[in-house]
């Protein structure tokens, strides 16, 4: 499998620390915050990694993170030119990329510390289908995608930010695909907020019932909101001082 992050979008909520830097730039802790998701890709196996960025900041990940040697990867960098097109839009950027192979995809801003590998290798034995990734949340998982499975981990729905949650299993931004992903996202339609939506994207898989979800045991999305970017730099440094990360 390859890998792809998406790093771009112009992190409107994160403003004044956006202007100049892109949000998965700026420190979680002791790191940028870009190197959790790149960690996790290493820890997973994986290789060759697309990073997708908006067009001013592509320079600045190559500065920072070069040929991703450091990292045990091998980086290549691409451009999101809409900033505003959302995830399953950052995804198509990596169609030839992919060269047919089926991919895993983190958000930039994920920091999680689990270990991918296992379901990949699951993934693999399939003929064919998704995973995404949910995360048991205690509260507020309406502000998310949220899932709501079977007792073998199959999707039977998955709902956008709705009002009366049906789980307490919200979305992540992590997920896997099979090498029809591009061609599923050419049938998508900009939703009311003018993106193509990954909650639509993984609904198409769901139809056809080869939408599976696996379970982080932690995990945060640390671009939300400046109380999420203190929480994600809290907790990390907390887990790094008790050897946890
Ligand atoms: C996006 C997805 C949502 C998911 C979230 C995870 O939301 O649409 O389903 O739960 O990422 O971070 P957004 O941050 O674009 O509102």
């Amino acid at each position: 499998m390859k890998g792809v992050i998406l790093a771009g979008g112009l992190a409107t909520r994160l403003r004044p620390l956006t202007w100049v830097t892109n949000k998965h730039l700026l420190p979680i802790y002791n790191k940028p915050m870009i190197f959790y998701p790149l960690e996790s890709m290493a820890k997973a196996g994986i290789r060759e990694v697309l990073l997708l960025s908006s067009p001013d900041h592509s320079g600045d990940f190559a500065n920072l993170l070069k040929s991703g040697e450091e990292f045990g990867l091998n980086i290549y960098y691409g451009v999101q030119e809409n900033p505003k097109g959302g995830i399953a839009n950052g995804i198509s950027y990596a169609k030839e990329f992919a060269e047919n192979k089926r991919i895993v995809v983190i958000l930039g801003d994920n920091i999680f510390n689990t270990d991918l590998k296992k379901a990949m290798d699951k993934f693999s034995r399939r003929e064919r289908g998704a995973i995404v990734y949910g995360v048991k949340m205690a509260t507020d998982s309406k502000q998310y995608g949220v899932i709501e499975v079977d007792e073998d981990g199959k999707v039977l729905s998955i709902e956008e930010k709705p009002e009366h949650p049906k789980s307490d299993i919200a979305q992540t931004g992590v997920y896997l695909y099979d090498e029809r992903v591009f061609a599923f996202i050419k049938q998508l339609k900009p939703s009311p907020r003018g993106e193509l939506e990954v909650t639509d994207l993984n609904n198409l898989y769901l139809r056809e019932g080869t939408l599976q979800c696996e379970l982080l045991d932690w995990w945060i999305d640390a671009g939300t909101s400046f109380d999420e970017l203190l929480r994600a730099n809290n907790l990390v440094c907390e887990k790094v001082k008790k050897g946890e990360l």
